[in-house]
């Protein structure tokens, strides 16, 4: 888990993702020494074993690489919904790209649905993978005309899409665009299924391995990890954010996002449908069978990572949101989710930069992981292959192009990282007496930022918050009890491990 032991103190439910506690643990071994494959995959989440599975069936040889345990991260704290309605974007889509690449976006996610689908019947996989209509509503009136306009976006491309006036879910709603025939599953127990295909034949999963540096050299690539070196052809980097930036400036095009997700009990059974809401902040709603009856996933509160918040307050808004919508038996379940959004909302996919040809990147999936991470190992594997895949041009990392909106971001992106970097964000407060036991602060000790967290128990953990990654100050986390970088997203636990990348290394003590 993510957090610090006794996350949270006074929040509703369990600090717990509800798909890792009810997953089996896995096992695979470090990397044991030098090796070679075909293909290196960093990461272990829906993308990294998508596409280490496809690139078997298609006769190469892959490498597996994973920090921590696979499927544990991002793909572990999902709300899973198996979907290319992504809220409203088509209609965007269309407006800057033109029907032709809009369609591979849609394209691209409606065939994830099938592949995942294949996949789920070809190998067998008890995940309740189930299908059902998806909707993104209008909670105002203002948005009714937003929502017929996304429909008839997606319509025109293709997608299974229509406008409905009737929504299945309690209170007031102003119509919605309704996809036929979206699905949801239990992530986990599809990913694991999924991995354990692809250990043999030349091909391996390594966990408890992190990758630290990336070479390509004359098609030929080395991944340097904390304990041996894996050489391959190509490397897919699957990390969520790219450990390895290369020249491609990606840190300067992604901001990372957090949102939050309850799982409750209600009296009544839930509708039919997967649901979200077109304004923000997001309301997201599905159900999933459980032990006990019915468990209702409610999500959203989005915010950007390390803002100067107290974090509790997001879950505790979502609480009263799902109150005030279904009368609540109990609250069983919290988590977070972390995810990172794109200049203009669609994910980077293909090869990482000029010059890197043989190394390739997917992220940015902007909480819309399971459709885009499966579209993004089918890609991937297409190039690998050599082949054209049909979806590359609206997902190329280097379609960047500075147009006013773009300028405006970097701009803004820029003006952020200086006030992080410079640490205006995370102002030093108060001294090591005010620090409360489940708090953490930074504090100016010996003329030094400091990250002081004291525990449950009174003991006092100390960290330099100065990000390994390039230098921001991490800000502290109330809700997770984890110290969270603004810049890009790294997060450390409150001894300076690190729970998330971009960083590979931990905080060091103070004064370090
Ligand atoms: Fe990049 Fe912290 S994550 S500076």
């Amino acid at each position: 888990m993510e957090h610090g032991s006794g996350a949270g103190h006074g929040l509703p439910g369990r600090h717990e993702s509800f798909w890792m506690e009810t997953a089996p643990e896995t096992s695979y071994p470090p990397l044991p020494g030098d090796l070679e494959a075909d293909v290196a995959v960093v990461g272990g989440g829906i993308t990294g074993i998508t596409t280490a599975v496809l690139l078997k069936q298609a006769g190469y040889t892959v490498a597996v690489i994973e920090a921590d345990r696979i499927s544990r991260g991002v793909t572990g704290h999902t709300t899973a919904k198996v979907t290319s309605l992504h809220r409203l974007i088509y209609r965007e889509l269309v407006d800057r790209f033109g029907g032709s690449r809009a369609k591979q976006y849609a394209d691209a996610n409606q065939a994830a649905i099938g592949t995942i689908a294949s996949l789920v019947q070809e190998y067998d996989i008890p995940c309740d993978f189930i299908r059902k209509p998806a909707y993104t509503y209008a909670e105002s009136e203002d948005s009714r005309d937003l929502v017929a306009a996304e429909a008839d976006a997606a319509r025109s491309l293709g997608l299974p899409a229509a406008f409905v006036d009737d929504v299945p879910l309690p209170g007031r709603t102003y119509g919605a665009v309704r996809f036929a025939d979206q699905a949801q599953f239990h992530p986990l127990n599809y990913l694991l299924r999924l991995a354990s295909m692809i250990p043999g034949d030349g091909s391996q999963i390594f966990e408890k391995t992190r990758a630290l540096e990336v070479r390509d050299e004359r098609s030929r690539c080395t991944v340097r990890t904390d304990r041996w070196t894996v050489t391959a052809r190509s490397v897919v980097l699957a990390t969520h954010y790219p450990f390895y930036d290369g020249p491609g400036f990606y840190y300067a095009r992604m901001e990372p996002s957090r949102s939050y997700v309850l799982g409750i009990r209600i009296d009544e059974p839930f509708p039919e449908g997967i649901f979200i809401n077109a304004e923000g902040p997001a309301h997201s709603w599905r159900s999933q069978p459980a032990s006990g009856g019915e468990l209702v996933l409610v999500g959203g509160m989005e915010h950007r990572t390390g803002e100067n918040v107290d974090t509790r307050e997001h879950y505790r808004r979502l609480e009263e949101y799902a109150r005030s919508v279904y009368p609540v038996k109990s609250v069983d379940y919290r988590w977070s989710a972390q995810d990172y959004i794109t200049i203009d909302g669609v994910p980077y996919i293909g090869p990482l930069a000029d010059g890197h040809e043989n190394v390739y990147i997917a992220t940015g999936f902007r909480k819309w992981g399971m459709t885009n991470g499966t579209a993004a190992a089918m890609i991937l594997t297409d190039m690998i292959r050599g082949r054209q895949s049909p979806w590359a041009e609206v997902y190329a990392p280097d379609r960047f192009r500075p147009i006013a909106s773009i300028q405006r971001f970097l701009a803004h992106n820029i003006e952020v990282a200086e006030k992080y970097i410079g640490g205006a964000i995370s102002r030093p407060s108060g001294d090591l007496r005010d620090v409360q036991p489940g708090e953490g602060r930074i504090l100016m000790i010996e003329g030094r930022k400091t990250g002081i967290y004291r525990d449950q128990e009174g003991r006092v953990h100390a960290v330099n918050p100065t990000c390994t990654h390039m230098g921001c100050v991490a800000a502290w986390n109330s809700a997770e009890e984890t110290w969270d970088c603004p810049c890009h997203g790294s997060r450390y636990s409150v001894d300076g491990r690190v729970i998330h990348g971009p960083a590979v290394r931990g905080l060091p003590p103070p004064g370090e």
